[in-house]
């Protein structure tokens, strides 16, 4: 890799890591979580990875970026490709396979987010996909109101004029008041809320119920970015009650290009269709086109068939296995908070308080060791693969390094747990971790424009391509 050669090596390493790991209680590390059965298995478990000095079994805690594929996905999809053909568009036998498909794919996905009758469950490419389609659609006069801790897919697409930002929040009941107040503040016909359902930052599960309900006591709808919730935690369109939902499929396990859009039909059966063209007519004739309802309006030109089989999929697995996830993640989570928490010079970042409800997320700054320098340590040296920066969610994470004992950090680590991260890594990570603000990095590391590098690094991405 060449970088740039620019300020002199800043670090350099003085403990060797078996001692760093010593403060360790072990753990054991289950695939299975007691009763609640066995986890669902990723395609990428046991990866080998190059370090600076060997090869390591791949540390993975990016999935909040995300994920790997699912076995039992890699598997459906190995077996739509087979019959693969075109949807909606052919009487081969093939084709109506496929066609089938797509359609029983939007009702699996349907069931796992709780569509209501009458509610669309439209296909896009992912989140902010879904977040752009959902803007196209509001009626001119929408008001939308939308904290300013939001990733940015979901802070960004709405129209300037109408957009109402909320402040961070310093807590639940912080967060309704100034809700409830700029609903007040705003009365207008048209109103939509958008609320995250778990922080990409701090992975804390925000007060969906109780916040849907004040939206709806002041005359607004809610979008639910469930981007990051939908992985950990059932989602149910009514159960929740919100109108809309996004999520996104290689967040979801199934790393195949479909995201969704699923909630209310009239608002989007009035709008124009996202994107003009085949599969989205009823018919064209010289004096115009008449437009389909439903999803067919919104998803002109070929579907990515394959990516909905997918995301089908992965709904089934998680369902079946939502306990077991939950139990692997609870237990791992815990272990990463407490662990980092309890590292000297660590500090880790909550926007409610330490011991919100959360799914297994932390972000933490190390003293004194930039962000993006603990990642390429971490990366280099441990084989452990985390994301640094400020995660597409700069007001959030500005205001929360916006803190006395954050000393000089402008961006910050974040560890995201699922279905690939063992308990061994977890111990990995800690141990790097707590390493890392004792002694700085073991290697030399230079800056370049993608951030910190190993000086002279001999791991080679010249790997095969798969093609
Ligand atoms: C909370 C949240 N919302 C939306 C998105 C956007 O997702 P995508 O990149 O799949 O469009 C992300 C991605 O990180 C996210 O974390």
């Amino acid at each position: 890799m060449s970088i740039a050669s620019t300020p002199p090596p800043a670090f350099r390493r003085s403990a060797p890591l078996a001692h760093a790991r010593t403060h360790l209680r072990p753990v054991p590390d289950a695939r299975t979580w007691g009763e609640v059965g066995p986890l669902p298995a990723v395609v990428s478990e046991a990866l080998p990875v190059p370090t600076l000095d060997g090869t390591v079994d791949y540390a993975n805690f990016d999935h909040a970026a995300s994920t790997p594929a699912l076995v039992s996905v890699k598997a459906a999809v190995d077996s739509a490709l087979r019959t693969y053909s075109s949807v909606h568009r052919g009487n081969g036998w093939a084709s109506r396979v496929t066609s089938s498909w797509y359609e029983q794919a939007r009702a699996e996905v349907r069931a796992f987010v709780g569509a209501r009758e009458g509610d669309e469950v439209v296909f896009t490419r992912n989140s902010t996909d879904s977040f752009n389609l959902l803007a196209r659609c509001l009626p001119r006069d929408t008001h939308v109101f939308v904290f300013e801790t939001e990733h940015h897919a979901a802070l960004l697409p709405w129209a300037p004029k109408r957009t109402h930002r909320l402040p961070v929040p310093g807590s639940v009941g912080d967060a309704a008041v100034l809700l409830r107040t700029a609903l007040r503040e705003h009365p207008g016909r048209h109103k939509l809320v958008v609320l995250a359902g778990a922080s990409n930052v701090t992975g804390e599960i925000w007060p969906i119920r109780e916040l849907a309900a004040i939206a709806r006591r002041g005359g607004a709808r809610v979008v639910l970015d469930a981007a990051q919730y939908a992985p950990h935690r059932p989602v149910d369109l009514d159960d929740l009650g919100v109108d809309y939902l996004v999520l996104s499929g290689h967040k979801l396990y199934a790393p195949f290009g479909a995201g969704v859009l699923a909630g209310r039909a009239d608002w989007l059966d009035a709008a124009a269709p996202y994107l003009a063209g085949g599969g989205a007519t009823k018919a064209v004739t010289t004096r115009g086109v008449v437009w389909q309802d439903g999803a067919a309006r919104h998803e002109a030109g070929s579907p990515n068939v394959i990516g909905a089989v997918a995301l089908a999929a992965a709904c089934h697995s998680l369902r079946s296995h939502a306990e077991a996830i939950e139990a692997h993640e609870a237990a791992l989570g815990k272990r990463l908070l407490d662990g980092l928490a309890a590292i000297d010079g660590v500090e880790t970042y909550s926007l409610f308080a330490a011991d919100h409800e959360r799914v297994a997320v932390a972000t933490f700054t190390v003293d004194g060791v930039e962000s993006s320098l603990v990642s390429a340590a971490l990366s280099a040296e441990h084989g452990i693969g985390v994301r640094d920066g400020k995660f597409c969610a700069h007001l959030c994470v500005d205001a929360l390094l916006d803190d006395p004992y954050a000393a000089a950090s402008t961006t910050a680590v974040r560890a995201s747990v699922g279905l690939a991260t063992t308990a061994e890594h977890v111990d990995r990570l800690l141990a790097a971790v707590a390493e890392l603000a004792e002694h700085g990095p073991r290697a030399e590391y230079v800056e370049g424009p993608q951030g910190w590098a190993p000086v002279n690094d001999p791991r080679a991405l010249d790997v095969a391509r798969p093609w």
